[in-house]
């Protein structure tokens, strides 16, 4: 089997490194993907961008690849999955219909509440004057999401009115462009987050280990949001009976609500969650693969990632079950100074090459130029590891971390240890 991988992230990288490795595939392909896919044994760049749907079927036609797996949100909400089953393609991923779960916060609070799967209480606007009276009567702390695709930005945890206010306004007056002409206001919910990303074909499903962002970008979960600082799996806050609690509340009730309205949801389906004093409650889906989760659940995952999602993808993927190891993961992401506003780009990267069989180097903002990696991204790489504990495996990547030089970079120093904030 030929396999197309859609993207260019951390994300991307894992999961074609994954897929090379298994026995059904003779060549994996990344459109675009980054300088660390391009030096991947089994692995080859195509020079077509993730959201060119003409550029990518017009590939999948010429090169005859058998299963395509997007990575990233853009292609799936703009219906990239529609368009290549109109010419009986095989892409992964829900349709652009199922995707608006997470194109639209609103589309997605709204399903929430009418298929009774618990979530902030929210409500929709769009218009300034009635968000202020909202907040003027409800008060406490409040979040304010920009309704559409914010690449993680548009999204605002206010204590205060004021500060719920001033970010309601500049969504409203068009800071995330069309993006946040519609905002969602919902209740501020207290807890620890934990990921969990299910492999979907209607209401089959196979559910990957549970694992852990640290979306802050510095220690002590302070600064900016971001796309994600590291991860690791499994998440610390989730045992045996709190993840069946979580797929019987959320993931089975939502499979069956895609199934009612219409959808047979085809797919990753990441529920982001909050784990509350009572009982996980969404904050969000995202209709893909997580980033940079990915990169420690691929180190866990021993079933074969081609097998499982080119099942899901015709239909096929029954009571399929899989095989993970039970070592936890983690991942460290090192990104480029100015990250996340405005990282800084084009600087050499040194100590790539080093030995070090304890940790996998997973490239994101990367490419060559004349023979040496360069950074091209805000996040740059992500260095996984797995270790008989989640102490090990922190200690792998963060002593790899010193023979990586790339001027001015940043990364957290306390991913896998949270000695702050409340754990349930
Ligand atoms: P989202 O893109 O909706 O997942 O939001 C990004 C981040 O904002 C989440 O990972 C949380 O850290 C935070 N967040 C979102 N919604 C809430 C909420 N209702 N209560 C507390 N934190 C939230
Ligand atoms: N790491 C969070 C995300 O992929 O949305």
């Amino acid at each position: 089997m030929k396999i197309l991988i859609v993207g260019s992230g951390g994300r991307e990288h894992a999961l074609a490194w994954k897929a090379a490795q298994s026995p059904l595939v003779t060549e994996v392909l990344v459109a675009p993907g980054n300088a660390g896919t391009a030096r991947e044994p089994g692995v080859r760049n195509v020079p077509v961008e993730a959201t060119d749907i003409d550029g990518l079927i017009a590939i999948v036609r010429d090169l005859s690849i058998d299963l395509t797996i997007v990575g990233p949100e853009a292609p799936l909400v703009a219906g990239i999955v529609d368009r290549f089953a109109a010419l009986g393609l095989t892409c992964l991923g829900p349709t652009a219909a199922a995707a608006r779960l997470e194109g639209s916060k609103s589309f997605a609070k709204e399903f929430l509440a009418r298929h009774r799967i618990p979530t902030a209480r929210h409500e929709t606007f769009t218009d300034v004057v009635a968000a202020a009276r909202y907040l003027k009567d409800h008060p406490g702390a409040h979040v304010v999401k920009a309704d559409g695709l914010a690449s993680g930005k548009g999204v605002v945890v206010a204590d205060e009115e004021e500060t719920a206010l001033t970010a309601a306004t500049s969504m409203l007056n068009g800071e995330f462009g069309d993006a946040g002409r519609r905002i969602v206001i919902e209740e501020r919910l207290i807890g620890v987050e934990a990921s969990f990303i299910v492999l979907a074909d209607g209401l089959d499903y196979v559910a990957f280990p549970t694992s852990e962002d640290h979306k802050r970008r510095d220690d002590g979960d302070r600064g900016p949001n971001t796309g994600g600082m590291g991860a690791f799996s499994p998440a610390s806050a989730v045992d045996a009976a709190l993840e069946a609690v979580i797929r019987a509340r959320i993931i089975e009730p939502t499979l069956r609500g895609l199934k009612d309205d219409g959808h047979h949801y085809r797919g990753f389906l990441y529920a982001g969650l909050m784990l509350t004093a009572d009982g996980p409650k969404v904050l969000e889906f995202n209709c893909r693969f997580g980033d940079p989760e990915t990169q420690p659940i691929m180190m866990r995952l021993q079933s074969d990632l081609v097998a499982l999602t080119h099942a899901a993808a015709t239909g096929r993927l029954g009571a399929a079950t899989l095989e993970i190891d039970p070592r936890p993961a983690l991942c460290v992401v090192l990104a480029a100074p100015g990250y996340p506003a405005a990282p800084r780009t084009g600087d050499p990267i040194g100590g790539l090459d080093a030995a070090d069989p304890a940790c996998r180097v997973f490239h994101a903002g990367t490419r060559d130029q004349d023979g040496q990696v360069v950074s091209s991204g805000g996040r740059v790489l992500g260095i996984t590891s797995l270790g008989a504990t989640l102490e090990e495996a922190r200690g792998h990547v963060y002593r790899r971390l010193q023979g990586i030089t790339l001027d001015g970079a940043l990364y957290r120093r306390d991913i896998g240890r949270r000695p702050y904030g409340a754990r349930p």
